[in-house]
């Protein structure tokens, strides 16, 4: 069998390390892993490669960063090429960034069958790009690969047949499974001068958080409010596109009670969510990540796709007036530890992908519709 991987951003290299260790001890798939080169920065690509014991990209599309219809285009066109000269058994698509529906597309039309890794979930926002990209790629799939009922029951709702959903749990809880004591080990957080469990952990990159000024401005203050009133460290290692609105709009004076730092490579990231009283963010793997940890989580957000984190982790839903942000926090540090864990976020979901993969077959064995 052979399979052709397609990665692009940050938090596709985290979902598709898992997998591809899980094919290689099969030893019967011959695999090709191409970068789309969305992400390009080293500290949101290179490193996470070799944290995460990725084999370098066969191929390197180099498509860039560009407006979605420019980068997701680009990949297109690059791509078609390389799946026509490799002609997989499937191809590998991974989360919901511009590069995942692009790779959806390009091998739907070529005829190849498509397998989405965390598949089915919805925000219900179709003002996040996240949203239409995973609707899209769902709806190419042959194999759907999902990590919590909320998915299941989307999909559902959708009409995708229960024949191509596959529950398996959650690939990005594998690799935090495999690599959480190489985080501890490493005592970020002491060599950072910080004292474990007196600092909040801070990420914000949405388009809806950081590009309008009013809000990126109101968010930024109320972090401010947030160190000032806990007295914890807020760190903030800051995204490219956070990192440039600020400098656009002349904000820098409001980072001045805050801990700046760049995009941190996976295992400096890990060791320091470990170690943090709580996180404020509005990723969607980091939402999933502390609830695994058990380390408060207050999200940024009107909504999450991932309710589980709602309902069996220490997730928080927080998209009020900012200046309430404060309260929030201190409500969140005071509260009890989830035990809960969802189900199947076990660290071995990339197994089942593998195991249920070689089942469905090469080509032809059984054509998709
Ligand atoms: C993308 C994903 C988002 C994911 C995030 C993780 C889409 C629609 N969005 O958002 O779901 O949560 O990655 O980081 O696919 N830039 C750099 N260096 C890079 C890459 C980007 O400086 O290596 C800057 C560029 O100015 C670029 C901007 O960041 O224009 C945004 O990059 P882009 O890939 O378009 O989206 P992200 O915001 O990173």
């Amino acid at each position: 069998m052979k399979i052709v991987h397609i990665v692009g951003a940050r938090p596709n290299f985290m979902k598709i390390a898992p997998v591809i260790h899980a094919f290689e001890r099969t030893g019967e798939v011959e695999q090709v892993l191409v970068h789309t080169g969305q992400h390009y920065d080293e500290e949101l690509s290179k490193y996470f490669f070799e944290d995460l014991g990725l084999p370098r990209p066969d191929v390197d599309l180099g498509v860039g960063s560009g407006s979605h219809a420019v980068q997701t285009g680009r990949v297109m066109i690059a791509l078609e090429s390389v799946l026509v000269r490799e002609r997989p058994d499937w191809v590998f698509t991974v989360g919901d960034v511009n590069s995942t529906v692009a790779a959806a597309l390009v091998a739907a039309k070529l005829g190849i069958r498509v397998a989405h890794v965390e598949a089915g979930l919805r925000s219900g926002d179709w003002t996040m790009p996240e949203e239409i990209n995973r609707v899209v790629t769902d709806r190419l799939s042959d194999a759907l690969f999902t990590t919590e009922s909320s998915a299941d029951e989307n999909l559902a709702r959708e009409g995708v047949p229960a024949e191509r959903v596959h529950f398996v749990g959650n690939v990005m809880i594998d690799t935090l499974e495999r690599h959480r004591d190489r985080a501890a080990e490493q005592k970020v957080a002491e060599r950072m001068g910080l004292e474990p469990g007196r600092y909040l952990l801070v990420t914000l990159h949405r388009p809806s958080n950081v590009d309008e000024s009013e809000r990126l401005t109101a968010l930024l203050m109320a972090l401010g409010d947030v160190a000032a009133g806990t007295g914890h460290d807020v760190l903030l290692p800051l995204h490219p596109r956070t990192a440039a609105r600020v400098k656009e709009l002349r904000l820098e004076h409001l980072l001045k009670p805050l801990t700046i730092l760049p995009p941190l490579r996976y295992l400096d990231f890990l060791g320091l969510m470990q170690d943090a009283a709580g996180v404020i963010t509005d990723s969607g793997g980091i939402q999933e990540e502390t609830t695994v940890l058990g380390v408060p989580c207050i999200t940024v957000r009107p909504n999450t796709e991932r309710p589980v984190t709602l309902t069996h982790g220490t997730n928080r839903l927080y998209d009020g007036d900012p200046h309430g942000l404060l309260d929030v926090v201190r409500e969140a540090l005071l509260s009890e530890r989830s035990q809960l864990r969802p189900p199947l976020w076990d660290g071995h979901a990339a197994e089942r992908i593998a195991r249920i993969t070689l089942g469905l077959g090469r080509r032809g064995d059984s054509a998709p519709e």
